[in-house]
Formats: C-alpha cells, structure tokens, sequence
C-alpha cells in the first residue's frame, strides 16, 4: 500500500474552556495585588491570575485557531452568594486579562454569555450588560462562525439561551430558546461546511425550546460543547453523552473550582477532544485511531482510520517533549516520531485490528521529567461503539424541567385532593379505616379555619403568585410556579417547579400532616405541655414536634433566602414564603391553644374516648 504522510495535513485545533471566576480587585493588574485584598477571603484569589497564565502560556503551547469561552465569564454574585448584581469591576478583570496576555491577537477568541453573565440585566441595551463592552465577542444570540481552512471549512453555531430579561438568581438557571427559525437558518448554512460544532452555555437538559426541540434542531452536528453544570460538585466528573439523532453532547467541568479546559480536533475529519486540567502537562490527544466512546458514524468518515497509515496524536508541553511511546493491546509499536509543531505519528497497519475493541495506549514524556499515560479505546467497525453512563445520559438528556412540572402538578393535586376530599366525605364512611391518621384529616378538613387556609395556602402555590418584587433591580415582577413575569415580560417557568415541589413537599404537606396529629391529640385530652412533662417515653411526640420545628426553620431560611436574591418588597409580599411562615405558625398555635375544633359527627371517630375537648 503507498504510505502517505499526512499530507495535506487537516487538522486544527482549539481549546475550549469555561472561565468562571470572580472579581477580587479594581486593581487587578498585577497578580500580587490580587490576594492581598479582603474580598478575596470568601472567593478562590488565585481565580484570575490563572486565567491570565492560562490565556498566556497555555494559550502559547497549544496555538490553537479558536478559543471558545462557553458563558458565566463573570460570578455577579453578592458577598454572601445569595444575591445577584452585574459588577463592572467583574467585566473589567476579564477584559484586562485578554488585554494583558494579548491573547486576542494570537487566536480568534470567542466568549459568549452564560446564566451569570445575564443576571439582573433588563434588556440587552442596558448600562449594565457590560458583556457589551467588556468581551472579545459582543456579540448577543446566536450566531454563526466558520473556519476557513485550506483542507475545508468548519461551522460553530452558537446557540444562546440566556434570558433576555435576565431576572435575578436563581429564576435563571434554565434557559431558553425562542429564536428557533434563525437557528434553523444558522443550520442550513452549516449544512456546506466540512463539519459543524455547536455550542453554547447551557446543557441542553437545562434549555426550554419549542418543538421540535434543541436537539432535534443540532442533529446534523459532529457535537454540542457546553458547561453550566460544573461538576455537579464533583459528582459527576466527566459528563459526556449522545443524543438519539448520534450528536455528542459534551459538558466541560468548570474553571472555578476545578481548572477544566478542552482540546478539540479534527483530523480528517475526524473528531477527537480531550478534557484537561490547568498546567497539567504533558497533555495527550489521539486523533487517529479516535476514541471509539465518541464515533458519530452518520457524520464522519471513519473508514479514514480502515485506511490510515499512522497513528497520529497531538502531545503538548510546557517543555519540550522528549519520547512519545505508543503501544497497542499491550505489544508496544515504537516510538511516534514528530512531524511538525504539535503532531506526532507513527505507521501503523489497521488491518491487524479489523475486528473488535482495541487498545491504544500512549506515553509522552517531557525534558520537565514529567510524563502521562494516554489510554482510550478504539475499533474499526462501525457499530461497536460503547455506549454512555446511565446518568450521564440522564443528567444530560432528560428534560428537567417537563419531569418537575409533572411533579409539581401531581403533588400538588394530591395535596388538595386530598382535603377537599376529607372536607365533603362522611365521618361514617371511613369507620372502616382503621388508621387514624386517616380519621384525622377529618379534623383538619372539617374545621373551616384549617380547611380553608390549606386551601387557599396550596391554591396559592399552585397558581398564585409565590411573590411580587424586584425580580431585576428597578423593575417589579411576580413569581408563580408556572413562570416569571417582569416588566411586561413573561419567562416560562423551569427551575419553579422544582422549587415548587420541594416546597409542597417540605412545607405544605408536612404542615398537614403535624396539624392533623396535632387535632388529633388535643381531641384526645392531650395538651402540648404533657408531651414534655409527663414521665415515660415520649420519643414520638418528640420527634413530631421537632421535626415540625426543623421545617418551619427551613421555612424561615426559605424567606432569608428570598429576602437576600430578591430584596425586601419580595420577602413583605410573598405569600408562599413569609405569609405562609406566619400562617403555619399561627395554624400551629390554635391547633395547640386554640379554640378545639367543632363539627357533627366527631363522635363517630371512636377516637373521642375519655376527656373529649372537642365539640360533636
Ligand atoms: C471538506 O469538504 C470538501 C468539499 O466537500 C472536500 O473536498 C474536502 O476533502 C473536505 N475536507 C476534509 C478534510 O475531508
Ligand atoms: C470554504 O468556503 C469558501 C467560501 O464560501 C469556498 O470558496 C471554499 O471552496 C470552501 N472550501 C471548501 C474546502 O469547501
């Protein structure tokens, strides 16, 4: 067979990385001022230098055509992390730091906004949408950039899912989409070039967009490269997945915490990309034969790797690299040789691997002494491609918030079902059950002030406002479960009703449960004082009481919270946070000291032995 070198060679690559950081001084040009100011006692001061090392030096190893900075460029948090508010001092230590590593001038530079960067921001136009000012890119909604080079041209298709209005945290963890017929445009345009990458903040699982859907709309592409979810605190690691249509979606773990950056490649048009660590070199990316985890057999053309004659990969260091040892299934190849800048390769015959999963392991040593060991597996057929983690796939896949509204939605029926139910139903009929914690929702229900203010208390969850306030500095809103109404605007509802659950399942359910258990032994002769007086065990009264206590604490937090995201008018007008504290309070108190409860038929519980307070 005639060896061809890879000539003309077509590859490029890019890095890819998410700089979350936050602002530690207005006098961030020098990395030494930085940790020495106070803020930075609540927020990581090494986040900035970092960057500004990471858009210099690493920058400079990798040459890459393209940088993509995937959204959240700035934190816009307040001290306590709660609140949320755009500081230009932020925008101004990012813009700095481009400035100063004068990385712009070296690669194309593409930074698009994240959930963060749109905090608090009423429209695009505002003063205080400093993205306008402060980024490389300015360049708000989705937008379309190809890459021209001699070997062919390759699409980036940002799709942008930031809110416009952006409310406050954190009615603005979900994205969503409505520019859906540009986006179709933005695709059939793409539709030319060799290849096309789409990319954007949010994970598609956390994107509202009308049918036929984001992923539907992506499915010509190699892949989709997003962030937002970190690591899920270190929970999930690596968060990888394909959707049905064969697209990757491939999420980046943060630069905040964890210093995540990516290499991305295409080598003949095969894709390959690798997940890195800040200034952990060497950095590996076998680029032929790629990971077999990430074939997309509908879009490349991987009989290119049938009829390869090397095995090619790219090794980076800081310093030069000194050996690049390649083996395959255990039995070593030799060492690859370089054949210009970054790109090592070796000759290989492919027919010896034909059939099967096969592994390819590489070991690039540097002049530092230091070394790292690159294994992935790889097959030349195109049907054995390992398939994904199951919640991997589930994290990224599943559309969050249709599962928490269909959550909210029944809970929430349950819930007032069930007190409606008890309110018209006979004392008689449900002598039968013998349980009585089932007889003592009759307590509840049939009473008209606790029947009445659990109605209207989950009537309110369901479809009241949660509160009315600042939902974006200067312009007032209201919050219902099913979405966000601010100046004029409404945003469809996502992250609520996951709120909402937690709430109903947290609050309003437990609340009627202690109350019915409440009425319950009142009617039975027992008062709230002899559950700690009395001698003997009384560990489950105990428990009642300070589990109903740890709720109503959570409660209260619940409204801190509203008090520090949205601000005071908020924390005064929320009826399903502070109003709804003051209600279970004084329900709890007339449940205990109150007037006992009256209503006919009482006599039939058969739990009204002995000293009966209540009245039948
Ligand atoms: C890109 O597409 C052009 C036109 O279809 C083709 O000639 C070229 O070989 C492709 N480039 C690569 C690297 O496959
Ligand atoms: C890339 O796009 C340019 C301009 O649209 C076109 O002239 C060129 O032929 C394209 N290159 C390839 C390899 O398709």
């Amino acid at each position: 067979p005639t060896v061809f070198l890879p000539q003309p060679f077509s590859l490029f690559s890019l890095a890819c990385m998410k700089p979350h950081y936050y602002l530690i001084s207005k006098h961030a040009d020098s990395s030494v001022q930085v940790s020495d100011i106070h803020i930075s006692r609540f927020h990581d001061p090494k986040r900035i230098p970092d960057f500004e090392r990471f858009c210099r030096d690493t920058i400079d190893v990798i040459k890459p055509d393209l940088v993509l900075a995937t959204g959240d460029l700035t934190d816009a948090k307040t001290e306590s992390k709660l609140g949320s508010l755009q500081h230009e001092v932020e925008w101004q230590a990012y813009h700095n730091v481009l400035k100063r590593s004068r990385v712009l001038e070296r690669t194309k530079w593409i930074d698009i906004r994240g959930n963060h960067d749109a905090f608090n921001i009423i429209s695009l136009e505002s003063v205080n949408n400093y993205y306008r000012k402060y980024s490389a890119n300015q360049k708000v909604g989705s937008f379309h950039y190809i890459h021209r080079t001699p070997f062919g041209n390759y699409s980036f298709i940002c799709a942008d899912a930031t809110l416009t209005p952006g409310p406050k945290r954190p009615y603005n963890f979900f994205g969503i989409i409505n520019q859906m017929d540009m986006l179709a445009t933005l695709r059939e345009e793409s539709l030319s070039s060799n290849k096309s990458i789409w990319f954007g903040h949010y994970t598609t699982s956390t994107v509202i967009s009308p049918f036929p859907g984001i992923r539907e709309l992506m499915s010509t592409a190699m892949a989709y490269l997003c962030g937002h979810l970190h690591t899920l605190g270190g929970f999930m690691p690596v968060l990888h997945s394909r959707h049905q249509g064969g697209t990757l979606e491939l999420e980046l773990g943060d630069w905040m915490e964890n210093r995540r950056y990516r290499i991305l490649a295409f080598d003949h048009d095969l894709f390959s990309f690798t997940d890195l660590t800040f200034e952990d070199w060497p950095a590996v990316l076998i680029t032929n034969p790629k990971d077999a985890q990430y074939l997309h057999p509908g879009v490349e053309p991987l009989g290119r790797i049938r009829s390869s004659t090397h095995i090619r990969l790219l090794a980076f260091s800081e310093s030069s690299i000194t050996a690049v040892h390649v083996s395959v299934d255990g039995a070593s190849l030799g060492k690859a040789f370089s054949a210009g800048g970054s790109l090592y390769v070796l000759q290989w015959d492919p027919t010896l691997y034909a059939t099967g999963l096969h592994t390819i392991r590489v070991k690039v040593e540097d002049s530092a002494g230091r070394s790292k060991v690159r294994e992935q597996q790889f097959t030349l057929e195109e049907d054995l491609t390992p398939s994904f983690g199951f919640m991997q796939s589930f994290i990224l896949l599943t559309d969050h918030y249709i599962l928490a509204r269909i959550a909210f939605v029944g809970i929430v029926l349950l819930n007032l079902a069930g007190l409606v139910l008890f309110r018209f139903m006979p004392v008689s009929s449900t002598r039968g059950l013998s349980s009585q914690a089932w007889m003592s929702l009759h307590l509840v229900s049939k009473s008209n002030m606790f029947f009445y203010s659990l109605l209207l208390f989950n009537l309110c969850t369901a479809l009241g406002p949660w509160f009315i306030g600042e939902v974006i500095d200067g312009h007032s809103g209201a919050c219902f479960a099913f979405g966000v109404f601010v100046d004029g605007h409404f945003l469809e509802g996502s992250l609520t009703y996951v709120v909402g659950v937690i709430q109903v399942l947290f609050f309003n359910m437990p609340l009627t449960y202690y109350l019915c258990w409440s009425l319950h032994h009142r009617c039975r002769g027992t008062s709230f004082r002899s559950h700690f007086c009395r001698p003997g065990s009384h560990w489950r009264p105990l428990a009642m009481h300070i589990g109903m206590l740890v709720l109503m604490i959570w409660q209260a937090y619940s409204c801190y919270f509203l008090l520090e995201t949205y601000g005071a008018l908020a924390f005064f007008l929320s009826p399903v946070r502070t109003w709804a504290l003051l209600m279970g309070l004084l329900l709890v108190y007339r449940a205990w000291w109150g007037t006992p409860p009256r209503f006919s038929g009482a006599r039939h519980f058969g739990l009204l032995k002995g000293t009966s307070q209540c009245s039948i």
